[in-house]
């Protein structure tokens, strides 16, 4: 699959697509943008690994997870190197609200609690390949180059994310995916006092 036609099914997946005012702020805090990005790469892999504790039997499950952990750690790897590159110190920087308004949704227990977390997971893959995509055209070249190799990454990351749940819900998911586009779509354009990488609408301090 090309990038172009993962791009096309994931702005067909989300419900809305990234404001213009995120992008331009999102340009003048490209600091707080890489250290939230790296974040968000360790928080990525953490997901996966945690999966891979909680199901040990489920061998599709436990290969892409597995193979999922190992590509964000490299991404975070890689940002920090850019932070390091551009004198950016890595300092801490709180959660933005995006991850953890998903993860409220989620029902607690058993195989709908498990396909809840692999469509929260895909939402944020997707967003997250999104945002890279509308990014890219306006950073510097090794940025921007990077975005764009993160791209695929990341794309097939919601995929598999997608798969998964497809396979482990006991009934199809398209009603569930479609409540959660919601949730998301919400968290994208409401109003949002704190700039993250995948904060919702800026508002001014
Ligand atoms: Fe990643
Ligand atoms: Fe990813």
């Amino acid at each position: 699959m090309s990038v172009k036609d993962v791009l096309a099914e994931i702005n067909g997946f989300l419900g809305c697509v990234t404001p213009d005012v995120w992008i331009d702020e999102a340009l003048n805090n490209q600091e707080t943008l890489l250290i939230d990005h790296a974040n968000c790469e360790k928080k990525a892999a953490t997901t996966a690994m945690n999966l891979l504790y909680k199901h040990i039997d489920r061998d599709d499950l436990l290969k892409k997870m597995s193979q999922l952990a190992r590509e964000e750690l490299l991404h975070f790897e890689q940002v920090v190197n850019i932070m390091k590159d551009r004198g950016i110190a890595y300092r801490h920087v709180s959660s933005s609200r995006y991850a953890a308004g998903l993860r409220e949704q989620v029902r607690k227990g058993g195989v709908n609690e498990l396909v809840d977390v692999l469509i929260v997971g895909a939402f944020i893959e997707a967003r997250s390949c999104e945002r890279f995509a509308k990014l890219a055209p306006f950073l510097d070249d090794v940025l921007a180059k990077f975005y764009r190799s993160l791209l695929r990454s990341e794309g097939r990351h919601y995929q598999d994310y997608l798969a998964l749940a497809a396979q482990y819900a006991d009934a199809p998911i398209a009603g569930r995916v479609a409540e959660f586009r919601e949730f998301e779509r919400e968290l994208i354009e409401s109003p949002d006092t704190e700039f993250r990488f995948h904060s919702g609408v800026p508002v001014a301090a």
